[in-house]
């Protein structure tokens, strides 16, 4: 029964999407377009008005912002935010200047989102010009330990590329041997074993599969799928259009951050050079079935990341989390059989399928197989993208990539505001994987590297970490909706007004926060927090009452 109406009130699908028409009404004139939208797709215009006030992006238009600011961790801790603001406001009003989480320019700690292009402080004698063109996008410094490198290799013309990889509905077996073989786990935080998923979707019976790209990097630190996107997105489509040929999925969906416009394009590029080459098309250059993909433009929550919101918020729902299982291999976009990975997951496939599994997992652990993209912020010399084995001594990425940071540090946040705080004398025991991370008490995540400087206090970072997740929390779950925000007033009480902190009250907070949160959300704020609280307890100290 439920399921029956699931697929009525969906039945509008991908072509006319729900969503997307919610997000265009969003940023014009609401009670108009809601009211139509609601008839059209037969849902409530309180549900529409739910949906729409999740997003950010809409509202900071509604709000007459023109210019929007990056305050992802990296800028705030770079010092470098005042500077910026500064320098706009000899372009905009004080009211036109907004803010935004994250640019993925954590390199450079200058950019801002202006006119749908990402600009940095190099480009402000551009903003004044009459009728200048956005700037050209920068290319980000990169480099690699791997040997070979998977995801850093050029790409050749893609008839060539993606020959090898088009008949795989007819040659399954050897395929899935392949991703067996190749240890291959997921690098969007969690390193779930990619191979189950592959094996779930495939066995699942349906009308429908879908595969669906998650390239809503949010974590602020991260960039790696940023450059992906942007620099190989044909690694990543022909990862989707391979696993498409090995469930039964005719539809590919890009997630992509609304936050990224150069990725939203170079993606669409890339769907339109394969396209003009009929790579995608039944029976021409020997293709063997029809793909097709739909890219939707992400619209400023974080949230979204998160599989099941991602889905919610496809089909033109509220983006809050779902209960699983069912997962989505069984029960995912529009209730049906999804393959839903992450960016530099998918990236990896090309190289599994034609070099061979054992290849790829001849470079790093046993455990933790291949390669992984990790990124640098401006707090380092050499701050980029790099490409290393899993299992590299973090220390060797630090200071042998990133040559080490600009400034002293006392910490470097890893793997995004749900991942840990690494003081500086747990540097040395840590290689980068999976499994010393998270045996460490830490969590590797997306590996997006933040430097925090010795000066920046910790009592703003945690505020900070709070505020987050209190601005982002989906609200489903009351520790997360209700816990991330007194969190938040605990510590500015105690940074602004004086308050001491009850220490036996902030750690029942944490651990509701851990015990009772649906999602990592607010399931995994406690991790930095408690780093904090274990390696920096002096600095921290004078915040709270003697227990
Ligand atoms: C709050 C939250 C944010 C997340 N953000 C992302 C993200 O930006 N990109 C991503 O791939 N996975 C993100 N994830 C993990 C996804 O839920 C999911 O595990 C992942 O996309 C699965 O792909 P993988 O198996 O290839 O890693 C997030 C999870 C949570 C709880
Ligand atoms: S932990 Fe937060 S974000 Fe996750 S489901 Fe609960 S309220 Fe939503």
């Amino acid at each position: 029964m439920s399921r029956n109406l699931r697929g009525l009130s969906a039945r509008q699908g991908l072509d006319r999407s729900l969503y997307l028409a919610t997000q265009a009404a969003s940023r014009s004139d609401v009670s108009r377009g809601f009211a139509e939208i609601a008839a059209e797709f037969l849902v409530s215009e309180a549900s529409l008005i739910g949906a729409s006030a999740s997003y950010d992006m809409p509202r900071l238009d509604q709000a007459g912002k023109k210019v929007l600011l990056c305050a992802g961790t990296a800028c705030r801790v770079s010092g470098r935010q005042a500077d910026l603001q500064a320098a706009l406001s000899g372009h905009f009003s004080e009211a036109e200047i907004g803010q935004v989480t994250c640019l993925g320019h954590c390199h450079r700690n200058d950019a801002f989102l202006y006119d749908q292009a990402t600009w940095t402080c190099a480009d402000l004698a551009l903003l004044g010009r009459p009728g200048a063109s956005p700037p050209a996008p920068r290319p980000v410094p990169m480099g690699t330990l791997a040997a070979p490198p998977v995801l850093l290799a050029p790409i050749p013309h893609p008839a060539a590329y993606y020959a090898p990889l088009l008949g795989l509905r007819g040659a399954a077996e050897p395929a899935l041997r392949a991703i067996r073989a190749s240890g291959l786990r997921g690098r969007g935080g969690a390193g779930f074993p990619f191979h189950l998923k592959v094996e779930a979707a495939r066995a699942a019976a349906s009308d429908q599969k879908y595969v669906v790209c998650n390239a809503d990097e949010g974590d602020p630190g991260a960039y790696s799928d940023k450059w992906l996107l942007e620099e190989r997105p044909h690694a990543v489509l022909a990862g989707m259009l391979a696993m498409g040929a090995l469930i039964g999925a005719d539809t590919g969906v890009l997630y992509i951050r609304g936050e990224y416009p150069e990725s939203l394009a170079a993606i669409r590029a890339a769907i339109g050079e394969l396209d003009a080459l009929g790579l995608l098309e039944d029976g021409r250059r020997g293709a063997g079935h029809t793909f097709r993909f739909h890219v939707i433009p992400g619209a400023g929550a974080y949230i979204c990341g998160e599989e099941t919101a991602l889905l919610n918020s496809i089909e033109g729902l509220r983006p809050e989390v779902r209960v699983r299982p069912p997962f989505p291999t069984s029960q995912g976009l529009f209730g049906k059989p999804t393959l839903l990975s992450n960016v530099e997951t998918l990236a990896n496939l090309p190289f599994i399928l034609t070099a061979g599994g054992e290849a790829y997992a001849a470079q790093g652990l046993a455990s933790c197989t291949g390669t992984k993209l990790v990124s640098l912020d401006g707090g380092f010399n050499r701050p980029g993208v790099y490409e290393v084995p899993m299992g590299t001594p973090l220390r060797q990425v630090l200071e042998g990539l990133g040559g080490g940071t600009r400034y002293p540090v006392k910490a470097f946040q890893i793997g995004g505001p749900l991942g840990g705080l690494v003081p500086l004398a747990q540097v040395d025991g840590l290689t980068l994987d999976f499994e010393a991370f998270a045996e460490a008490g830490f969590l590797l995540g997306h590996a997006g590297i933040i430097a925090i400087p010795e000066h920046f206090p910790l009592a703003e970072l945690l505020a900070h970490l709070f505020a987050f997740t209190a601005r982002e929390s989906c609200g489903k779950c009351f520790p997360c909706r209700i816990g991330a925000r007194r969190g938040q007033e605990m510590l500015e009480g105690a940074l602004r007004q004086g308050t001491r902190i009850d220490p036996k009250l902030f750690a029942d907070l944490l651990e509701t926060l851990e015990l009772g949160s649906l999602c990592a959300l607010g399931g995994g704020l406690p991790l930095p927090v408690g780093n904090a609280l274990t390696y920096f307890g002096a600095e921290l100290a004078p915040l709270f009452r003697e227990a």
